[in-house]
């Protein structure tokens, strides 16, 4: 019998800590240990082989610390390393154990709030190229139609400290009239990046009235509760402490000076090498 663990949640820096504040809040009583890949970040503009190498590594990292469960709460590395990780790799290296991402959760959802039946992702250059959300929103609401724009200076302007400055107001307002010049019905906009929603009261500045606005995790953490409820062999694995531990790969000074905004608490975080 294998000993009880945290659950993991990954990111290639801060942005996650949006996914695992909200994961937080629903399932307050499990142990989480969070690891921000900020040495390497940001991924967005990564390749394929890159991003699932980087990521492989930091799962392998997750499994060494006793976790059975990893949420990947990063859209770039759900895009491009999730399905080969799952398919691929889990059945070799740790068929007992399980990774799971943020797409799949909010593409099964999306259309439920759309009248319109058009929606837009804001995403990384990464995410959009990958078409992961076209492609799987296909399959659970096939009359959606689905507008993408990469926005590959919101996470820079997030990582900088930037994002409530005068030129986060440029890139936004030029992202929100591409998207909306693509497709002028849409009624949601999908923030399907795990740093955009610091952003929100910028973005929600430029929408046109009426235009709902997504951010995912409250959505990711409403799936993971129906997960544990429905995997109870996984749910075993997952220690219920409240204990939660915060790991980096740069340092561990300036990522606790950062992190705070995006998880609403002081956060103390210690360095690892992978
Ligand atoms: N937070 C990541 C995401 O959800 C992107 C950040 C990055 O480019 O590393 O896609």
């Amino acid at each position: 019998m294998q000993t009880q663990g945290p659950i993991g949640v990954f990111d290639s820096g801060y942005g996650g800590l949006t996914v695992l504040k909200e994961i937080v809040k629903t399932l307050p009583q499990y142990d989480y240990i969070y690891l921000g890949d900020n040495a390497r970040a940001p991924y967005g503009n990564r390749s394929y082989e890159t991003v699932y190498r980087y990521t492989l590594e930091c799962i392998r990292w997750f499994f060494s610390q006793n976790c059975s469960l990893v949420i990947l709460a990063c859209n770039t590395a759900s895009a491009k390393a999730l399905r080969t990780i799952q398919q691929k790799d889990l059945p070799v290296m740790a068929p007992d154990k399980r990774v799971l991402g943020v797409i799949r959760p909010t593409t099964e959802m999306i259309g439920k709030y759309s009248e319109t039946k058009s929606v837009g992702i804001l995403a990384t250059n990464g995410t959009v190229s990958s078409n992961s959300y076209p492609i799987e929103i296909e399959k659970f609401f096939p009359e959606l139609k689905v507008y993408q724009e990469a926005c590959p200076m919101w996470v820079p302007l997030v990582e900088n400290n930037e994002y409530q400055s005068h030129g986060a107001d440029f890139f936004i307002k030029k992202n929100i009239k591409n998207i909306f010049e693509k497709g002028e019905n849409i009624d949601v906009i999908l923030l399907a990046c795990t740093h955009y929603p610091l952003l929100k009261e910028k973005i929600e500045e430029h929408l046109p009235v009426g235009v709902t606005l997504l951010s995912q995790g409250e959505i990711v953490a409403d799936s993971l509760k129906d997960y544990l409820q429905r995997h109870t062999e996984i749910e075993n694995q997952c220690s219920k402490n409240k204990r939660r531990l915060f790991y980096t790969t740069d340092s561990a000074e300036d990522f606790n000076n950062h992190a705070a905004k995006f998880f609403g608490e002081k956060i103390s975080a210690n360095h690892i090498d992978l």
